[in-house]
């Protein structure tokens, strides 16, 4: 049976290390709990030391990550990210494509994860709703820039995550996208890696899907085939919600 990947996507949440630690400890449990579950956790930097150690069964994520270490003031490197214990980083979210980071920036934090031997948790989505029933090529393309160069080794390593931003449920008049709709853009996702690296590779890479999930919606994205887990915000920010949403990814 697959095992469903659940990502919870903090972004600058919470204020403080003791409402950070309460939101861990919790999460770790419903891991252990629910082993059938890959549970992964993503804070803010500041608290990926602390995070760290309460995390075993649950994975430890990052928001984001620099290509380098060295003159970059304000970044993040990946190995320093990697020394703390961290195992997966989202790149490309929205909110951070939303404040100017471009696609070039993205596809180079994408490679030096995967060349770091990090799993990369790539975020792709259009800002507007299309009302048509294919991907809007917005989402195409951010795609197609993110993984220029990866190579084919890598793709087990790769996530992606398809969150349509108007999905997203601090947008004004959010909604999550329909499970139907989620599922084609997710295969149409699949379907581009098979044309760039051949049919027998893309099934290593986990596709996800990002939107107001919440503890009462999860199954009905889930039991889409293509749908192998979710990345969610909001959400996770609740202890007792995010328990719900592992228990009912199963
Ligand atoms: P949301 O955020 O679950 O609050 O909609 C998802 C995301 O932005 O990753």
């Amino acid at each position: 049976m697959r095992k469903p990947l659940i990502i919870a996507n903090w972004k600058s949440n919470p204020a403080s290390l003791k409402e950070a630690a309460v939101l861990a400890r919790s999460a770790e449990k419903s891991a252990k709990r629910f082993r059938g579950v890959e549970a992964v956790v993503a804070p803010p930097f500041p608290f990926i030391p602390a995070v760290s150690k309460i995390l075993r069964q649950a994975k430890l994520g990052a928001q984001d990550a620099f290509w380098s270490g060295g003159p970059y003031t304000g970044e993040v490197s990946r190995q320093q990210l990697k020394n703390f214990g961290v195992r997966y980083v989202i790149l490309g979210h929205s909110s951070r494509r939303i404040l100017g980071e471009r696609d070039d920036a993205i596809n180079k934090k994408v490679k030096a994860v995967l060349d770091g031997g990090l799993k990369a948790i790539l975020c792709v989505g259009e800002r507007k709703r299309s009302g048509g029933k294919g991907i809007p090529t917005s989402a195409i393309l951010q795609f197609k820039k993110a993984v220029k160069g990866v190579k084919k080794s890598q793709l087990k390593n790769l996530v992606v995550a398809y969150e349509p931003v108007w999905a997203i449920s601090t947008m004004p008049g959010a909604r999550p996208d329909t499970p139907e709709s989620a599922e084609r853009a997710v295969k149409h996702l699949r379907q581009l890696l098979s044309h760039i690296y051949g049919q027998k590779s893309v099934g290593k890479t986990k596709m996800l899907y990002g939107g107001s999930v919440n503890a009462q919606n999860i199954k009905s994205f889930l039991v889409w085939p293509e749908i192998e887990g979710v990345l969610v915000g909001g959400a996770s920010l609740n202890a007792v919600e995010f328990s719900k949403i592992i228990k009912n990814s199963l």
